[in-house]
């Protein structure tokens, strides 16, 4: 059987949902199994974000990938990928709020002001927010395809924050490595977004 037909399966979809969940019960497992090292908490802080950054290069990675590859048939799964990585920056969220902040919220106005990083992460989380929720079909019909397309075009500012505040973040260990690998791949997938782009320039991308 050709490998594109399986991607088509009414139950790949499912597949990709269990896929996306793998690292979260992975982390629950090594919670339970405490095997998260001597500080759990920033394991588990460190890990959603990390996960969160993952996600967000998979899912720029989508339309690239359809054209290269011609496989037109991953669209299926950008709109579940991009739903796991808020799942993720939602647990990473709980993670700082619980965790680092005991759920004090005027400790974390206060902490917004004062660490950069953290008002870049936010600002990352707050523009996934109208990503995910208008994410169902319903919201698509609801705004229109071309209004929802331009909505959805916030996605290429969210590598920027996130990669900001990834950098913010080790600019106290000087520690930059990953933050430039990560910003690589962004690059790879923006540069061949917009090669694509030039290259079917009256083709619109499927909205689903
Ligand atoms: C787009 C959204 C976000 C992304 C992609 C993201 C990504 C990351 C990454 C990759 C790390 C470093 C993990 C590591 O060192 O391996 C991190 C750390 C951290 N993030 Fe975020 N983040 C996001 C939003 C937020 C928000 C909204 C907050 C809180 C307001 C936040 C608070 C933190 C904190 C406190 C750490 C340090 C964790 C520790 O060392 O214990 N992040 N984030």
């Amino acid at each position: 059987m050709n490998w594109r037909h399986l991607l088509l399966r009414p139950h790949a979809k499912t597949f990709g949902y269990v896929v996306l969940a793998l690292p979260f019960l992975w982390m629950l497992w090594a919670l339970f199994q405490d095997t998260l090292g001597a500080n759990p908490a920033e394991a588990l802080s460190r890990s959603t974000g990390d996960w969160t950054l993952r996600l967000l290069c998979l899912v720029l990675a989508v339309t690239p990938l359809r054209h290269i590859t011609r496989t037109p048939e991953l669209i299926r799964f950008r709109r579940s990928i991009g739903l796991g990585a808020f799942f993720y920056a939602c647990l990473h969220l709980l993670c700082y709020a619980w965790f680092d902040q005991g759920f004090e919220f005027d400790e974390i106005a206060k902490d917004l002001v004062k660490r950069p990083f953290i008002w870049l992460g936010m600002l990352g989380f707050v523009f996934m927010l109208p990503l995910a929720l208008t994410s169902s079909n319903a919201a698509v019909r609801w705004l229109g395809g071309k209004r929802w397309q331009i909505l959805h075009r916030l996605v290429y500012l969210l590598p920027a924050f996130a990669l900001l505040h990834f950098y913010w973040m080790r600019a106290g260990k000087n520690n930059f490595a990953e933050v430039y690998v990560y910003a690589a791949v962004f690059l790879v997938w923006l540069f061949a977004r917009l090669w694509v782009a030039k290259r079917q320039p009256n083709k619109k991308a499927p909205v689903v």
